[in-house]
């Protein structure tokens, strides 16, 4: 279920309680998928990939990843709560909706898994 879907179904929940959506906290502004395939590709395909797979030793794989923990992550670099010499770098310059934009892109990435036997 994509997030508008769930957001349209939380706000029939709330017109039934009397409520309006802004009475509450918004959840996150969904990001725009083609903007973040662009950003991908400048500032991160380096070492992550455009398809989240992460060429790179020592970067995580970002593919199919929550689109939350994603936002999350990147804002604990921008604000220096999670250092590390790579990413502070990177994040520091991004803007909300940068966040919004890659989070988006990498979590719309399908990846197939498959147990070992
Ligand atoms: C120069 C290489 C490099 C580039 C470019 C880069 N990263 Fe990273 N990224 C890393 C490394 C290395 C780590 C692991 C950091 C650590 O160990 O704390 C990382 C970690 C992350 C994490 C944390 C993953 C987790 O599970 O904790 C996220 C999210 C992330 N990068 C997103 C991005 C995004 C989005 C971009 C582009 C805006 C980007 N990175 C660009 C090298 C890079």
């Amino acid at each position: 279920m994509g997030d508008q879907t769930m957001f349209s179904l939380y706000k029939t929940g709330l017109a039934a309680l009397g409520l309006a959506a802004s009475d509450l906290v918004m959840p996150a502004a969904a990001g725009d998928l083609v903007a973040g395939r662009v950003k991908a590709g400048a500032k991160c395909s380096n070492c992550h990939g455009l398809d989240g797979m992460a060429p790179m030793a020592g970067a995580a794989k970002l593919g199919g990843q929550k689109k939350e923990y994603l936002r999350e992550r990147l804002r604990n670099f921008r604000s220096g709560s999670r250092q590390n010499p790579q990413m502070t770098f990177i994040a520091k310059p991004l803007a909300d909706a940068d966040i919004d934009d890659l989070s988006e892109w990498y979590s719309a990435i399908k990846v197939a898994v498959e147990i070992p036997k």
